[in-house]
């Protein structure tokens, strides 16, 4: 019978069967399915232009790697896959390319090693999502900033906090126009990542050190849309940085979320009662009947953890690895799959639920001035005057002390006594929350055309961001 391992030869036992389970990865990798048939499909392109193999065996490799592809579409091959005991996918797609073409299917590994195959496919499949991610990050910037503008339009505001204590007033538009432009960031982090995934193709790299085999390297590579084929074999074989930069950028993405989220849970309370969370985002209590949980966006506010972690655990296997390939980098792979799977689902879910939000325009503005948002723009107007900022500052905190005791705002009878007090003559002192916001200058600011022109650069960037890939996976999501 023929052995079912990849290998064996020169062992005269069996491999012990719980230490032989311990040692599959097809539970965590099943997932590089599709990218491992492309990259085989390649390497059949290295053989059949290197002439290692024939024409005949050429094609009988890829009509039966086609079969398997249309397996795993169709979901048939794990099915299949997970009743064997093979020790990772790629050696399962192995196994099943021999059944479609057993005497092809013996010469498919020629020259290569499971090592450049691995790397090739982890290349490949964190391109996939480092695209998918990009697109779902592009829909957040989009979402943002349109309804930036509306917001914009509608002259909604709200208190802007530091510490979680009201601050200075500003736009809702302009806190949506942070969230775009952190947003924006995440869209360059990924973009960058696929950009990396495929400029050197490790495929025909053999184990460690190269082939003797004349591999049609440039042409394989070509195949799988790499720029060229990897340098240096040693390197090549052992090198999981772009999947760690994909991880990495998965996990900045979902802080960003995570930190967006906390905002919309505290700004969902009665208390606060910023916005209401359409019933589609929204969920009860199995005990309280009045309960309305903001739980999407507390799900995506605890899920970067996931996404540190699965980057931590690759790292920190990844360190103090001699350079090539040892049996560690294993357990990258499933740190990187399930770190991805889990932090992409996060982050599509984050698109989904964000235009369910319904923000109260009324009760944020309304807020806006309260807690003396304004007092920082009165103490500009002295220092505009010509006082000291320390002295401005503590003229009108003491009159803030006042109006504290008073139970009451800031008012034009504190501007007077401010004037009194440092002999100043004060001019255009905003009290109100729309004064204030009107009246900042600088670039950045909250002031209504910073904040549209802040909008519209966020859109030119992101238009020279997107690519034709991006707009394509769009349509399949
Ligand atoms: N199961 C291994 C992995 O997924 C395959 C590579 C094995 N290479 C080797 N030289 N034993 O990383």
């Amino acid at each position: 019978m023929k052995n079912e391992l990849q290998w064996g030869g020169r062992f005269n036992a069996a491999p012990d069967e719980a230490l032989l389970r311990f040692g599959s990865s097809l539970n965590d990798d099943l997932v590089l399915a599709p990218f491992d048939v492309i990259c085989s499909r390649a390497h059949v392109v290295a053989l059949r232009n290197g002439t290692i193999i024939d024409e005949a065996t050429a094609d009988a490799l890829d009509t039966a790697l086609a079969h398997v592809a249309k397996e795993i579409a169709e979901g048939d091959f794990t099915s299949w896959a997970e009743t064997t005991d093979c020790e990772d996918v790629h050696g399962a797609i192995d196994r099943r390319v021999r059944d479609y073409a057993p005497a092809a299917g013996d010469r498919l590994h020629s020259g290569r090693s499971r090592n450049d195959q691995v790397a090739t496919t982890l290349l490949l499949y964190v391109a996939d999502r480092a695209r998918e991610a990009e697109t779902i990050a592009s829909r957040i910037v989009q979402h943002l900033v349109a309804t930036a503008e509306r917001e914009l339009a509608a002259k909604t505001m709200l208190a802007a906090t530091t510490h979680w204590q009201p601050a200075q007033p500003i736009l809702l538009a302009f806190w949506l126009a942070a969230g775009a432009e952190g947003f924006l960031r995440v869209v360059r982090r990924f973009h960058r990542v696929a950009e990396d995934a495929i400029r050197f193709c490790p495929l025909g790299s053999g184990a460690v050190s190269g082939s003797t085999l004349p591999l049609a390297r440039r042409e394989a590579a070509a195949y799988l849309g790499f720029t060229a084929p990897s340098r240096v074999a040693l390197d090549a074989i052992g090198n999981r940085d772009v999947a760690c930069d994909l991880m990495h950028a998965v996990a900045r993405a979902l802080i960003e979320a995570s930190r967006i989220s906390e905002e919309i849970v505290i700004w969902a309370t009665p208390a606060f009662g910023y916005v209401r969370l359409d019933d589609a985002a929204s969920t009860g209590s199995s005990l309280m009947p009045q309960k309305r949980n903001p739980d999407p966006f507390e799900l995506v506010r605890s899920s970067a953890a996931g996404a540190i972690g699965a980057l931590t655990a690759a790292l920190g296997t990844l360190s103090g690895l001699a350079l090539s390939y040892h049996r560690d980098l294993q357990e990258t792979k499933a740190h990187i799959i399930s770190g991805t799977e889990r932090g992409l689902a996060a982050l599509r879910a984050f698109a989904q639920a964000l235009p369910y939000i319904d923000f109260q325009r009324e009760r944020m503005s309304t807020h806006a001035a309260q807690g003396y948002t304004v007092a920082t723009d009165v103490a500009d107007a002295l220092i505009g005057a010509g006082l000291p900022a320390r002295a401005a500052h503590e003229a009108v905190g003491t009159r803030v002390a006042i109006a504290e005791q008073e139970g009451r705002d800031l008012n034009a009878s504190d501007i007077t006594a401010i004037a009194d007090a440092t002999t100043c003559t004060i001019h255009g002192a905003p009290l109100d929350a729309a004064a204030s916001i009107a009246a900042k200058r600088t670039i950045g600011s909250t002031a209504p055309e910073h904040v549209a022109k802040a909008l519209a650069s966020i859109r030119v960037e992101l238009a020279s961001l997107e690519s034709p890939c991006n707009h394509e996976s769009e349509t399949t999501d």
